[in-house]
Order: structure tokens, then sequence, then C-alpha cells
């Protein structure tokens, strides 16, 4: 098949793309979210450097993802102009359940800034499947860092922290950073400095798992986002959690948390998610950004 069409659409898309990216002041964004199924791709712009998820289906890959992966990259450097380079092309590998999805390739680590509403933030190309910056939180982070000024704040399953840099330039009064990963963890406080916030015991980021951590903590907070994986399987962790099947139990160990008057946001990208009924939740957010077309997460705002 020709890559003709995506070459095409991402010529159309890419323009008007950038000059909204500018206004809102953004350097990472989508510019293709599955547009057409004969191209199951992601397609996103890092600081100018093209990052492609590439979900290939049964056809695709029973003839080969390498014939997917060249057509995709040739139609990026003529739909878009940009040069080979500044293309990455990762495949997103059906596996078995626990099974990485993507192995990392042998080449040199690309890893760029990109600024979002006057932040920071390092995002790693290579290395990983995700980047360090899911781009369909935008607009809640933003809020997040709107609501933050003088607030306690909390960020569980925090991931590279980008949340707590929106609540830090927001001026939170407080910041508690929580994920199991020593990677991340470690990701959040490069990101921190990345915007000139200074280690400071004010804030704190915790190696922990969350699902032990939030049954000792006594801090109280204002503002709590707390955005879980669906399945998360660890032997640091005495049991698998399920979104699903946790999450009501979860919610309410952070409302325990939350000063009265304090805010909560939950999140999840489970696809099949249904929120408990016994929860009463102040609203659920319409947070997908408009650059792109599928809803890739769920958002509800809660308040004691
Ligand atoms: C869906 S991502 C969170 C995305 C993040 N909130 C953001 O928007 O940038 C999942 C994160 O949860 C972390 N994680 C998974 N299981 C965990 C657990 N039991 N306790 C703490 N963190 C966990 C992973 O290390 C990963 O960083």
């Amino acid at each position: 098949m020709s890559a003709d069409a995506l070459a095409n659409r991402l010529a159309k898309n890419v323009k008007s793309r950038r000059a909204w990216a500018a206004r809102e002041g953004v350097t990472a964004f989508r510019l293709y979210d599955l547009d057409m199924p004969e191209w199951p791709v992601a397609i996103d712009s890092y600081a100018n450097v093209i990052h492609v998820i590439a979900y290939p289906n049964r056809k695709q890959l029973k003839a080969g993802v390498e014939a997917l992966t060249a057509q995709v990259r040739e139609a990026c450097i003529t739909g878009l102009g940009v040069t080979a380079d500044d293309v990455i092309v990762k495949v997103h590998e059906p596996k078995a359940w626990g099974e990485t999805p993507f192995e990392k390739s042998r080449g040199a680590t690309r890893l760029v800034t990109v600024e979002e509403y006057g932040r920071k933030f390092e995002c790693n190309l290579t290395d990983f499947l995700d980047t360090g910056l899911f781009l369909d939180h935008r607009p809640t982070r933003k809020r997040v860092g709107l609501e933050a000024s003088g607030k306690r704040f909390l960020n569980l399953f925090a991931y590279t922290g980008a949340f707590t840099v929106h609540a830090l330039g927001g001026g939170a009064s407080a910041t508690t950073t929580v994920d199991l990963s020593n990677t991340y963890c470690a990701w959040a406080e490069r990101n921190f400095a990345l915007n000139g916030f200074k280690a400071d015991p004010r804030h704190r980021v915790i190696r922990d798992d969350v699902l032990a951590w939030i049954g000792h903590d006594r801090g109280e907070y204002d503002l709590i986002v707390v955005d879980p994986p669906s399945f998360s399987a660890s032997k640091k962790m005495g049991r698998r959690f399920e979104v699903q099947r946790d999450h009501a139990w979860l919610i309410q160990r952070c409302v325990d948390r939350l000063a009265i008057g304090g805010t909560l946001y939950f999140s999840n990208n489970f696809l099949e998610f249904e929120l408990d009924d016994a929860l009463t939740p102040a609203e659920e957010l319409k947070s997908t950004p408009t650059d792109f077309r599928r809803q890739l997460h769920r958002c509800w705002r809660f308040v004691k």
C-alpha cells in the first residue's frame, strides 16, 4: 500500500497543528491519531522531532512490521518536511500480559526538552515506549497548575512528576510525589531541576508502592492527583492491583487524606473502565485535548 495518503494527511494537518501549538504554548503535540484505519499509528511532534508508535493490525504483522515502519517513516519525511534523523518509529507489539510490548533499540538515546504552558519536561524518545510525558493529560496538568497556589499537593503513580511540575509552577506550598520506580523518581527530580525548583524538604519525592504507602501516610493534602495504571504487578508489591476492582478502595484512602474542601482528580486509561456506583464525583472532566482524536483516559473530580 502506498503511503501517499498518510503523507498527504500529515501535510494537511501539520500547518494548522503547529500554529495551534504555538498559540497554546506547547512544543509537544499530536499530529495524527490513528485517523485512517489502514494507517494505525499515533504521530507526535516533540520539539520538532517526530515520535511515532505503530499499532500494526493482523495483516501488517503478518507482512512484517518493517514494511509498515519504513512506509510511515517515508510519509513523515515527505508530509512533515523533516529529515530521517528526526523521525523515531516504535512498534507496539501485542504481547502476553505482563510482557513488555516494546524492546529498546540499540541506537543512541535521544533526549529532548519540550515546553508546556511555561514549564519544561525532559522527554526520552528512544528508550521506552512512552516518552516521559503523557500528552493526553495536558489539560488536566494545566488545571492543576492553575489550582495549586498555596496548596499541599499529592501526586500518586507520579511517573516523571509532570503533574507536580505544574503544581510547583502554580505555587503549591508543599508537594509529595510517589512512584514505585527509581528510574521515574529520578526523572521527576530532573524535571523539577529543569524548571528551577531546588531540593527542598517541603517537596518530597518518595519511591514506594502507593498501595502500601497510602495505608500508613498520615499527611493532609488540599489537591491530589491519582492516575494509576490499569494493572500493576510488582515483586515489591504484596498483591496485584487492578484498577477496575481496586479503584473505589484507592479513592477512599485518598479522600481520607484530603482536607475538607480539598480536590481529588482520579484518572485512568483502562478501556472498559466503569466508576463504582457508590462513588460520588463532582463531575467527569472533558479532559481530552483538541489535538487528540481518540479519548485515551477518563478523569473525575471529587471534592471533600
Ligand atoms: C499511568 S502511569 C502514571 C502517569 C502519570 N500520572 C502522568 O500523567 O505523568 C503509571 C505509573 O505508575 C507507577 N506504578 C505502577 N504501580 C505502582 C505502585 N504500586 N505504586 C507506585 N507507583 C506505581 C509506574 O512506575 C508508572 O510511573
